[in-house]
């Protein structure tokens, strides 16, 4: 027995190499694991990026679409109280779509988007805190309108059907026992948005085309004003209409900004007689445009179109 022992001793002290052996494996199995994690990590490591924990969405600005106003088909109250389970299932898909960057997919107001935002995106589990408030007329109410002073904007652009479903889904998948809206309530509901009788709509445009359409307007509106503004000054262009037009003003740069602003119908008197009247004083015509008889106003009038 010892005799064995000294023998292995023996071995061990002169070969001390003998002591790592079953090591072996082992160190192969770690080595070739911190190998994989390297490749694994490769950019963290050696490139010391970190890759980021959510996606940034802060670049991208989406574009709205164009929505014409309309006005949408009749909501039947009954499903509104009592939604039927496909309701429930396109709110499902809605409300991740349209609400989960900041409300969360469990509801939970825990979006990746709302993390950073106060106040935070309510939490639709709890009762607590709700500032319209958790029936079905008041979910509508935050949708059509907002709350003011936080990141939940209007919905009033989205169908009715679709905001319907929506708050539904929220009510049955979310809350224990969401409160009933009163009979009052579903009529005031039902009589303050139209649903039964069929909604009116909001549309909604795209800011770049919102912003040319603007932009058009006014380029219009400068190419009228500074035509008739040339012909109004050019002297040697003798015109009765001319005449009369600068001895019933008091300012002919306001006169002619008042016509194109106003978008007069220069087709009748009594339309550039109303627009003379309507702002005496401001609009650039002076007190002998009252007093003016109606063949001298088709005079003017003749010149006007033929300068606008
Ligand atoms: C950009 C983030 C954001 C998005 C997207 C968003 N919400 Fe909100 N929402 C909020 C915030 C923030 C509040 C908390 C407002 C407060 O308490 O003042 C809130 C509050 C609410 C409330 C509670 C109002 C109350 O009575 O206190 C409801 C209901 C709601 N949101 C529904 C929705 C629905 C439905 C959608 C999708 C159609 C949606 N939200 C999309 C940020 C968002």
């Amino acid at each position: 027995m010892s005799d064995k022992k000294n023998s292995i001793l023996d071995k061990m002290v002169k070969k001390p190499i003998t002591l790592i052996a079953p090591a072996y494996p082992i160190l192969l199995v770690a080595l070739v694991g911190l190998g994989l994690y390297f490749i694994a990590n490769e950019n963290a490591m050696v490139l010391n990026q970190i890759p980021p924990r959510t996606n940034d969405t802060l670049g991208v600005v989406k574009e709205l679409e164009l929505l014409e106003p309309k006005v949408s088909s009749a909501i039947d109250m009954g499903l509104v109280v009592t939604p039927t389970p496909e309701m429930i299932t396109n709110g499902k898909a809605l409300f991740q779509n349209n609400c989960a960057s900041c409300h969360g997919a469990e509801g939970n107001g825990d979006g990746a988007t709302g993390l950073t935002l106060n106040p935070k995106p309510r939490n639709f589990h709890s009762a607590e805190g709700w500032k319209n408030g958790r029936k079905i007329s008041e979910i509508f109410k935050t949708l059509q309108k907002g709350v003011t002073g936080s990141a939940m904007s209007p919905y009033d652009a989205m169908p009715v059907q679709d905001r319907i479903a929506i708050l539904s889904f929220i009510r049955a998948t979310f809350m224990t026992d969401p409160p009933k809206d009163s009979e009052q309530e579903l009529k005031d509901l039902d009589n303050t948005y139209s649903l039964s009788k069929g909604f009116f709509q909001a549309g909604q445009l795209p800011i770049p085309s919102a912003s040319s359409m603007v932009l058009d307007a006014k380029k219009d509106k400068l190419q009228k004003f500074s035509k008739a503004i040339s012909k109004v000054s050019n002297g040697s262009a003798v015109s009765e209409g001319r005449e009369i037009f600068i001895n019933i003003t008091s300012n002919v740069d306001k006169a002619i900004a008042t016509i194109v602003n106003a978008d007069v119908s220069l087709s009748s008197v009594s339309s550039l007689r109303a627009l003379v009247k309507s702002n005496p004083g401001q609009n650039g015509f002076n007190s002998k445009a009252l007093y003016l008889g109606d063949d001298d106003y088709n005079t003017v009038l003749q010149f006007l179109r033929e300068s606008l």
